[in-house]
């Protein structure tokens, strides 16, 4: 049999499994995994690790906080830069307008996402304070392909606790996964006005008044509420060993709780926000990045299985929005680009031996994909999707605008040294990154609809 495409001569690396093979792809599908495989179009993988493409089930593209202040990747330069790093998934977010229904707020969504989408895409459905009078409308965001949905302690959306047992319960009977933002508003309200009134207002004082064992506190009071209603709890960007302390308490008893962690905290310590200038600006999201010693618990965490993936919460604000905040921390757009780097930066963990190549793949690929409902991604297995990566295990890159893809006119990762960078990435077996070279198009990427494996009660 002749394939559409064969990725010859590889080391395959799944979650599970580790073996030399040729992969063929026809229509898009991985057709066989085997020896001497022929197609149509070859691309010789030794020397290479050959993985699942990454599934990065946590982005914010082009994502507006009003006045002006919008996220800088849109969906086609965002997910171009994720094809760069390896990452053929992502799942971005639905905020629907007040006036809305959900599926409506689906519908926009999806109309600024699908022309411009290079890779695939799902997108999770935001429940704030105005949409807890639509939870009758959970179920119908669930069968047009929303299948998760999201929580936030913090922020504007910010559920009170009465709030999210009502939404935990409205997606618990329509078999949804929820997914959650846990930091605890009222204590950080309370220290970020202390802290300006006091005229402590340089980056500094961000993670002071975003304090670790708060978002300890947060997380296990979200746990806790799951626990009572009796649904699964996925924890967005865990920063620190004390909200991974309480993923591991809820999993030690049996509870259905996941939680992941984002290549900030991995790579970058609190002191990124003492550089000088707008600089200590650039690194402000939330939760804060931490000490060191929290960096370690992490990649520990990651190894143990404590941490069950690695997202990036990619949400860029380009220099001059981060400026807004530069004498006053608390106004400060949060979030930093990681998109294109987290595939190869967590690949330092295998480089520094905290965990095993097939550990990777899992927190990258697979895990996320199971998570989110993703039943054709994160695996090479025959009928799948033929999302795969040829990564270079051994090629030193150094991190820097100008190597990276991002929209955005810094990375908080400038000069940080990489062992390992994807040389191939390729989308339902259509090669979109070769070389360096990016060779998709913008709307070429669908629309996944996702069904978590939830039972539903
Ligand atoms: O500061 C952050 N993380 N911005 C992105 C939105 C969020 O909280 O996930
Ligand atoms: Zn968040
Ligand atoms: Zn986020």
């Amino acid at each position: 049999m002749n394939f559409d495409l064969v990725v010859k001569n590889g080391l395959v690396v799944s979650a599970s499994a580790t073996y030399h093979a040729d992969i063929g792809v026809s229509a898009g599908k991985i057709a066989a995994i085997g020896e001497d495989l022929a197609g149509a179009q070859e691309i010789d993988a030794a020397g290479k690790l050959v993985i699942p493409g990454g599934v990065d089930i946590h982005v914010h593209m082009q994502m507006s906080l009003g006045d002006g202040v919008i996220s800088s990747d849109d969906f086609y330069s965002g997910t171009r830069a994720a094809a760069f790093g390896g990452t053929t998934t992502i799942v971005d977010f639905v905020e629907p307008g007040p006036e809305q229904t959900l599926v409506e707020g689906l519908a926009d969504r999806r109309a600024e996402a699908d022309p411009q989408v290079v890779i695939d895409y799902g997108l999770h459905m935001t429940i704030g304070p105005n949409e807890i009078a639509k939870l009758d409308q959970v179920q119908a965001a669930y069968d047009a392909g929303c299948g998760s949905f999201k929580l936030y302690m913090a922020y504007g959306f910010r559920l009170d606790d009465g709030q999210l047992l009502r939404a935990l319960e409205a997606i618990r009977d329509a078999g949804g996964q929820p997914v959650i933002h846990a930091e605890n508003w009222d204590v950080i309200c309370a220290l970020v006005e202390r802290n300006v009134q006091a005229g402590r207002t340089t980056p500094h004082w961000h993670p002071r008044s975003r304090p670790a064992p708060m978002e300890g506190e947060a997380a296990g009071r979200a746990i806790d509420i799951a626990h009572f209603v009796d649904t699964p709890l996925h924890i967005f960007h865990v920063s620190c060993s004390d909200v991974v302390e309480r993923i591991k308490a809820a999993r030690a008893a049996g509870w259905p709780i996941t939680g992941e962690t984002c290549p900030q905290y991995l790579f970058l310590t609190w002191d990124a926000y003492d550089a000088p200038g707008l600089a200590g600006t650039f690194p402000v999201c939330s939760p804060p990045i931490r000490a060191k010693s929290h960096q370690e618990a992490l990649w520990q965490a990651l190894g143990r299985g404590d941490l069950q993936l690695v997202t990036t919460d990619h949400c860029p604000f380009t220099s001059d929005l981060k400026a807004r905040g530069l004498h006053d921390f608390s106004k400060i757009p949060g979030g930093v680009p990681s998109i294109e780097m987290r595939l190869a930066g967590v690949y330092q963990g295998v480089v520094r031996e905290h965990f095993s190549p097939n550990r990777w793949v899992e927190l990258c690929c697979t895990a996320p994909a199971r998570l989110a409902g993703l039943h054709d991604k994160g695996d090479i297995a025959i009928g799948l999707d033929a999302d795969l990566v040829i990564f270079d295990p051994d090629r030193p890159v150094t991190l820097s605008t100008d190597f990276l893809h991002e929209r955005c006119d810094w990375t908080p990762y400038d000069g940080i040294e990489l062992t390992g960078w994807p040389a191939v990435t390729i989308s339902r077996g259509e090669v979109i990154i070769r070389d360096g070279e990016f060779l998709g198009e913008p709307g070429r990427g669908r629309f996944v609809e996702r069904i978590p494996n939830i039972v539903k009660r």
